[in-house]
């Protein structure tokens, strides 16, 4: 059997790059020039796309590959990826769920205490000198609180379990109530958003959940409540995210995602109640590394048995 003719859409973690380049014939489309006269003279050359969540595959591009048959996805998220043009073509789509759910979570929380306690706010007081001359103001209690979720999916479910540890009261949104759990469904974000201290979008990007989180639902949640995105930057307006935070009419946000990554509303920078990363809730050595085994996992399934380990959800 020939190898496999494999693109490589955006770059993905280098062990991943050498392995695959062990195992197939991988062109790495991130180091073309011209990109759209590189797949004009070569696209009908590859059957398999390998990307990631944070690159994806637009219907030009899967287009432009003529005998596509699997798209191989380093990431959860699918927002990104045409899933209709895939699916017009019967183009199988694979992605890495559930290996990431955990260290997902464990952010989220790592974000929750952090903006409600001060941990980074505080660790830039001690750091400046701050602390020979001033105390720290007095932060806000975490345990017994009330935890809304947006998103009951597999991470929001992680997190939800998460809360028991903290002693928090859970109550979750989502297109329809998840069964078989015991947590409260509310229908409403706007409500979700009133009821809860701390609100945590663990929701799928796309246009579906565009702007979400609106300026009622910052509202809602009110200046004494914290926001935590680990989810997408789209699912939040963010302007209006920004100008809630400027003029406190919420109490803090911790966010690892944004509107337009890797740009961060500079308005954001001057703020201590605010905590801010770089999309960095998968990226452990642990996770990346189990994210990078399915992504070859799915191939090789793929290319030997012509199904995925984990197929991307029809919609
Ligand atoms: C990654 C993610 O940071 O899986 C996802 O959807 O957003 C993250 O795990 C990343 O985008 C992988 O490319």
């Amino acid at each position: 059997m020939m190898t496999p003719r494999l693109l490589q859409n955006g770059r993905l973690p280098p062990a991943l790059e050498a392995e695959l380049a062990t195992l197939y014939d991988v062109h790495p489309l991130w180091a073309e020039p011209d990109v759209p006269a590189f797949l004009a003279r070569h696209g009908r050359e590859f059957v398999g796309l390998v990307t990631s969540a944070a690159v994806g595959a637009d219907a030009t591009l899967i287009g432009a590959l003529p005998r596509l048959r699997v798209i191989a996805s380093f990431g959860v998220g699918l927002d990104l990826i045409d899933l209709d043009a895939a699916a017009r073509r019967d183009v199988a789509v694979g992605f890495t769920p559930d290996v990431l759910n955990d260290c997902v979570a464990d952010l989220a929380f790592a974000l929750l205490l952090d903006v409600a306690r001060g941990v980074s706010a505080a660790d830039r007081h001690v750091r400046r000198g701050g602390w020979l001359s001033a105390r720290w103001p007095l932060t806000t209690r975490v345990s017994g609180k009330r935890l809304g979720i947006l998103g009951l999916g597999r991470i929001g479910r992680a997190i939800a379990r998460r809360g028991a540890g903290f002693d928090l009261d859970v109550r979750y949104s989502s297109r329809r109530p998840v069964e078989g759990v015991s947590w409260r469904f509310e229908p409403s974000v706007v409500e979700l958003a009133r009821w809860a201290d701390f609100l945590v979008i663990a929701a799928a990007g796309g246009t579906a959940t565009r702007h979400l989180v609106s300026a009622e639902v910052l509202d809602a949640l009110g200046p004494q409540g914290f926001l935590v995105n680990i989810a997408r930057g789209s699912v939040v307006d963010e302007a209006a995210l920004v100008d809630a935070l400027v003029a406190q009419r919420i109490a803090g946000a911790g966010l690892d995602v944004f509107e337009n990554e890797p740009n961060v509303p500079p308005e954001l920078f001057g703020l201590d109640n605010v905590v801010l990363l770089p999309h960095l809730a998968s990226g452990t050595h642990e996770t990346r590394k189990a994210m990078a085994d399915l992504v070859r996992d799915n191939l090789h399934a793929y290319f030997s048995t012509g199904r995925l380990l984990t197929p991307a959800p029809l919609h």
